[in-house]
């Protein structure tokens, strides 16, 4: 029940009315019987500054946020953690003390999802995409101990942007390139992430490769795209016996990365994933 003691988090964005994120966390808060709500609120372009000022005004405990804010926002936050610090975008705040802390759950979300299956050290990476989320896995990878990176993207410069802050700021060399390197690449690689949304629906019978063939039984492949759950890329990879990650997997462990920051409480991700899978399984 919403009382006057109940602690209201949830998320901003433009446009933000399919966001799965209500469904998932009051999901996770009913289960765990904490006294908090979540909820969408529409923010538009421009509107970040006005949207920390109403945090602190109305005391909203916690945000996340997504597009177009989550680079924009960081100029009116209080403190900002080291991993969005080096990322350079926030997905998550947290009012504390009157003072709003940013984070970035992101890349967390993804290794979390991976390590479910396996071990990140040594292995071979590639990286379809050189957007915000691609961004932000491309850092928390380069800090989990692994063999090689590979970013390639439709527009190499984008791939080469994220590769040359990577180096500047880890010191790290990742290769970055077109998509043409894929064919080659892939040859040597133990996981596969599809950061670009090509596959979502109504799109879904796209693929983000330019064919299957190359697809091997020793890849993991993880979709970030998550409607439909299983994606043709994800089809394609079962066929050719390779292992695969749903992108809910990523949308809930980065939500329950959120949940742990502002409740404290290890989130009931067996929980959110239901679900969000009742809603578009
Ligand atoms: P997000 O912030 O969620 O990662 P984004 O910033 O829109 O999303 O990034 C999407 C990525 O998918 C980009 O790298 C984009 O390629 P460009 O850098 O060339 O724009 C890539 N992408 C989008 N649509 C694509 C398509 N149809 N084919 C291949 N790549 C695509």
């Amino acid at each position: 029940m919403i009382t006057g003691k109940t602690n209201v988090v949830g998320v901003i964005g433009d446009p933000v009315e399919h966001s799965l994120s209500p469904i998932m966390h009051n999901a996770a808060f009913n289960h765990l019987n904490l006294d908090y709500v979540y909820v969408a609120f529409h923010v538009k372009r421009g509107m970040a500054k006005r949207a920390t000022e109403a945090m602190k005004t109305f005391n909203i405990r916690g945000l996340n946020v997504t597009i177009p804010h989550k680079v924009d926002i960081l100029d009116y936050i209080d403190k900002v953690d080291e991993t969005a610090k080096l990322i350079g975008a926030v997905n998550t705040l947290k009012l504390e003390d009157g003072k709003i802390w940013g984070f970035n759950t992101d890349g967390l979300g993804c290794v979390r999802a991976l390590e479910e299956v396996t071990t990140l050290e040594g292995k071979n990476i590639i990286i379809l995409g050189a957007g915000g989320a691609s961004r932000a896995i491309a850092f928390q990878l380069v800090s989990s101990n692994i063999g090689g990176l590979h970013i390639l993207n439709r527009t190499p410069e984008n791939a080469k942007r994220t590769a040359e802050d990577i180096k500047n700021k880890l010191g790290t060399r990742v290769f970055a390139g077109g998509l043409e390197y894929l064919k080659e690449k892939i040859k040597d690689a133990d996981i596969l992430i599809n950061t670009t949304p090509v596959g979502m629906y109504p799109d879904a019978d796209a693929r983000p490769l330019a064919t299957a063939d190359i697809l091997h039984e020793n890849l993991i492949v993880k979709d970030l795209v998550y409607n439909p759950p299983k994606t043709r890329l994800l089809r394609e990879a079962e066929k050719a016996g390779a292992r695969t990650i749903s992108g809910i997997k990523m949308l809930v462990y980065q939500g329950a990365e959120s949940f742990k920051i502002w409740t404290g409480k290890e989130a009931p991700t067996g929980i959110m994933e239901k679900a969000i899978l009742k809603v578009i399984g």
